[in-house]
C-alpha cells in the first residue's frame, strides 16, 4: 500500500492506491484546507511535493491553469484535491486549517 506523509506534521499513513491527498487528509484529520470541496476551483488545497511526484497522478489542464492563474505554477506545486497516489509520497500542508 503507498504511504502519504503530511508536513509539516509529520504524520504517515497507508492508503488505498487512486485516493486523493486531499480525502486521505480528510478522512486522518489532517487540517488541509479545501474551500470548494474539491472541485478544482480554488487553490486552497495547495501542497507542495517534498518527494514521489512521480507517484502522483499526471497534472491536468483544469489544475495547471488554476496553479498559473494564482501564480504558482512551480515543478513542485499540486492541488491535492486532484493528486492521486499510487506510490509513496511526501507533501508538505501550505494552507493549515486552524478553524
Ligand atoms: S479544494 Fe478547491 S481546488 Fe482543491
Amino acid at each position: 500500500m503507498p504511504k502519504v506523509t503530511f508536513m509539516p506534521m509529520n504524520t504517515t499513513f497507508e492508503v488505498k492506491k487512486d485516493q486523493s491527498i486531499l480525502d486521505i487528509a480528510l478522512d486522518h484529520h489532517v487540517p488541509l484546507q479545501h474551500a470548494c470541496g474539491g472541485f478544482c476551483a480554488c487553490t486552497t488545497c495547495h501542497i507542495i511535493v517534498k518527494s514521489g511526484a512521480s507517484a502522483l497522478s499526471p497534472m491536468e489542464e483544469e489544475e495547471q491553469e488554476r496553479l498559473e492563474r494564482m501564480g504558482i505554477l512551480d515543478d513542485y506545486s499540486r492541488l491535492s484535491c486532484q493528486s492521486k497516489v499510487h506510490g509513496d509520497v511526501v507533501v508538505e500542508v501550505v494552507n493549515i486549517d486552524d478553524h
